[in-house]
């Protein structure tokens, strides 16, 4: 067995250790999606980032003028990508994660996930747990989560402060399951009013916090576990209050037959939240693997986002969405861990996973759509959920004017060959071993609006 060589040649104890905080400069490898389409590379590039944590600069090296490229921490071979964006995830669920291969999804949730969630309503375990699970995620190239915390609101302030205080983009909210529940303390007479009320006050205390880097998703499960009633009053308190909405739709055969019986005056899984007025720009619905065309058309005309879960779907054995169908919509999809019904918080592995899995769907199907590319793969991964976010203005991409959300990748531990050798030169070839040798210490650092975030090992690591 070869035993892979620690990182070469930078990491020596005299190597400068990288910025934690505004303004900076990073010479690197460049590369990212661009608003205007298409992908920016710079082979020997340079990013600034201004005091306030926004990129200030950013291009190649050699138009970048002396004084800024004196000034610059030199970190080549290492890459700069835009910090990674997880558009749906479970952030109790991490310690399950690889617990239940090919249980269907209501038999997994009851016998692997709702236990585990219920050990949330100790208020002090949700913050050391979360505390831990937010440098995981960060290792792991995420810098934004769209995030469930369990369903008590200790659990949720538990995150947010852990959260603030680590210093990654996190949207969360509570859970809310007034029909079906694992709080078994609760007064089934109260738990709609309640959960209504819990998460109005985490709105409150949360929705734009840390000068806006937190916000809150109204967080009803999913048509399962939610009455109508709850349904239509948390995308009303959604609305009113400018926050996000999020659940689940057409996940797994059993659960859309279970939500058919549950809701039979309704046309489809995706009319329940229609009906309950859930559906809109702020709105993102996790998985829409198995949507009917009308499903799909109200979606789109609805302007509603969805969180692709392509590692979740094959791990649950929930079926393959398909994705280049419902690209050709123009419906806004961004790609999502759902730990732990995916088993890996790495958003590489998720879209390793959704390129696999629409290549055997392409060759079962014999349709003629062309599979997206490496670059087509990172772009969902960060602009895209960026867009689905209402944030592209903001984050996503490197790009002069956005916040500084980064991180800096080793492609050299990608190489199977472990010689440490040139990573290869055109960009779709890095990206495409990027995603597929994904290697678990290869994101180096990770940067919100210019602050180095903890969880990735740094250079020396
Ligand atoms: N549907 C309702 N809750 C969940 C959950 O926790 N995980 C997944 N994958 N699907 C769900
Ligand atoms: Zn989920």
């Amino acid at each position: 067995m070869s035993t892979r060589p620690s990182i070469p040649d930078r990491t020596s104890p005299d190597e400068p250790s990288l910025p934690a905080r505004p303004p900076f400069a990073l010479r690197a490898r460049i590369l990212s999606p661009l608003d205007a389409g298409g992908t920016a590379h710079f082979d020997d590039g340079l990013l600034a980032v201004d005091a306030h944590g926004r990129i200030e600069w950013v291009g190649a090296a050699a138009d970048a003028g002396e004084g800024r490229r004196e000034a610059a921490l030199d970190l080549r071979p290492l890459v700069l990508l835009p910090g990674l964006i997880d558009l749906h995830s479970h952030l109790p669920q991490l310690q399950n994660a690889g617990l239940g291969f090919g249980t269907d999804l209501l038999t997994w949730l009851d016998r692997y996930i709702f236990p585990l969630e219920d050990s949330f309503r100790d208020r002090a375990h949700a913050r050391r747990f979360a505390e831990t699970a937010f440098r995981a995620i960060a290792a792991a190239g995420t810098t934004t989560v769209l995030g469930y915390t369990a369903v008590f609101k200790s659990s949720a302030d538990a995150a947010f402060e852990a959260a603030e205080a680590h210093g990654i983009r996190a949207i969360l909210g509570k859970v809310m399951m007034d029909r079906l529940t694992y709080d078994a303390t609760i007064d089934p007479a109260t738990i709609l009013d309640r959960s209504i009320q819990e998460s109005a006050e985490l709105i409150d205390r949360w929705h734009g916090a840390a000068d806006g880097r937190l916000g809150y998703a109204v967080t009803p499960r999913f048509a399962v576990s939610c009455t109508g009633d709850l349904l239509r009053e948390s995308a009303a308190l959604a609305a009113s209050t400018g926050t996000w909405w999020q659940t689940h739709v057409s996940e797994d055969p059993k659960e859309i037959a279970e939500v058919r019986v549950l809701f039979p005056e309704a046309a489809d899984y995706v009319d329940v939240y229609d009906r309950a007025g859930g559906l809109g720009a702020r709105s993102i619905l996790a998985h829409a693997v198995h949507l009917n065309d009308r499903e799909l058309t109200r979606l789109v005309e609805s302007d509603t986002r969805v969180a692709h879960c392509p590692s979740s779907n094959l791990f649950l054995d929930s079926g393959v969405m398909p994705l280049a169908r419902y690209l050709e919509t123009g419906l806004t999809i961004g790609l999502g861990s759902d730990v732990a019904g995916g088993p890996d918080p790495s958003l590489f592995a998720v879209m390793r996973a959704g390129a696999y899995s629409q290549a055997a769907l392409r060759t079962l199907r014999g349709e003629g759509r062309p599979l997206l590319g490496p670059l087509e793969w990172l772009r969902l991964t960060t602009l895209d959920g960026a867009r689905a976010l209402g944030l592209d203005g903001r984050i996503g991409s490197l790009e002069v004017g956005k916040e500084a959300d980064l991180i800096a990748l080793d492609p050299r531990l990608t190489d199977p060959l472990a010689v440490a050798g040139d990573a290869p030169a055109d960009p779709v070839d890095l990206v495409s071993r990027l995603i597929f040798r994904s290697h678990p210490a290869m994101v180096r650092a990770a940067w919100v609006r210019g602050r180095q975030l903890e969880g990735p090992p740094g250079l020396a690591g």
